[in-house]
């Protein structure tokens, strides 16, 4: 069995079809109940099997809950694709008082994924091992203007990924970061449009996360995404002030690519281009 958290979103989605068609059985989970039977009832369709269980990530008592339920219910997972998240872009200015975005951002980016993917592993590496796949962003590693709850949320979910690998590693259990650059999908939406100009499809994101799971690989970035992660330790306030500078020329980039033909298509958008969210 995959767990696949974040399922019914726009890349859990796209992962979920690719899985189905390999005839994997698949939990899936997210918040919206309704969303998540139609995904269960799209992925049987396509050859898979499915179950869900709602959980939402933001809520620590219920993640335990959840963890239990899983492995009480269905055992240790093969692997674990690890996709719910939540994006805020805000400036500093629109973020006085709003001190919420930071426990919300947090709660759903880093506690809840890190609560989960802990019971998770612990289960895994009694049952043997498994593969972890957990998609960050590119901001974790480029601390952004505009992006620093959301940044400062991914970027605690790589931490603390990056410090149990070896010892998860030496209990059978791998562990892959995916870096995604911008991808089409209702997240990137409010700030790039329905269908930002260069993103990726969410197909072509769900490539790379298979090829994640399939693949011994610890990280999967593009490389402007390792560049800007090398400046932004040698030269920080530099890279921050280039990063938000080159984050609102690829909002105006992106915007201008908002295409009326069916909205993204699967063909169109494939280039790594936008950096965030
Ligand atoms: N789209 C991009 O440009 C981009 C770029 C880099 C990285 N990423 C990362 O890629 C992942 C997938 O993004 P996406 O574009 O597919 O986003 P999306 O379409 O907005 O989907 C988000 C998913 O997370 C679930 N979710 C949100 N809040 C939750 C909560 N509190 N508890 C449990 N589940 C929750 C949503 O379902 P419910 O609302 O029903 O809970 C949905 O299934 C995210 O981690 C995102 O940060 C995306």
């Amino acid at each position: 069995m995959i767990l696949v958290t974040g399922a019914t979103g726009g890349v859990g989605r796209a992962v979920c079809r690719r899985l189905a068609e390999r005839g994997e059985h698949l939990l899936l989970t997210a918040r919206d109940e309704d969303r998540l039977r139609a995904l269960v009832q799209e992925v049987r369709t396509l050859g898979g099997g499915a179950d869900e269980l709602p959980c939402d990530l933001r809520d620590q008592e219920a993640v335990t809950r959840f963890s239990r339920t899983v492995l009480r219910e269905h055992g240790a997972p093969a692997a674990v694709i690890s996709l719910a998240g939540h994006s805020i872009r805000r400036s500093l200015e629109e973020s006085f008082g709003r001190p919420h975005d930071l426990v919300r951002l947090t709660g759903v980016n880093m506690l809840g994924p890190a609560t989960l993917l802990l019971a998770m592993l612990e289960a895994m590496s009694v049952a043997g091992g498994g593969r972890i796949v957990a998609v960050t962003s590119a901001s974790a590693r480029i601390p952004t203007p505009g992006w620093a709850a959301y940044g400062a949320s991914k970027a605690g979910l790589d931490a603390w990924l990056r410090a149990v690998r070896p010892q998860s590693a030496r209990r059978g259990v791998r562990i892959a970061i995916v870096e995604l650059p911008l991808v089409a999908t209702a997240m990137a939406a409010p700030t790039y449009g329905s269908a930002p100009r260069g993103a990726l499809c969410p197909d072509r994101a769900a490539q790379r996360i298979l090829h994640a799971l399939d693949a011994r690989r610890s990280l999967l970035s593009p490389p402007w995404a390792r560049a800007g992660a090398v400046l932004s330790q040698a030269a920080p306030a530099l890279a921050a002030s280039a990063a938000g500078r080159a984050g609102e020329l690829a909002r105006r980039f992106a915007a201008r690519g908002t295409v009326s033909r069916g909205g993204a298509s699967a063909s169109r958008p494939v280039r790594d281009k936008g950096p965030r969210p």
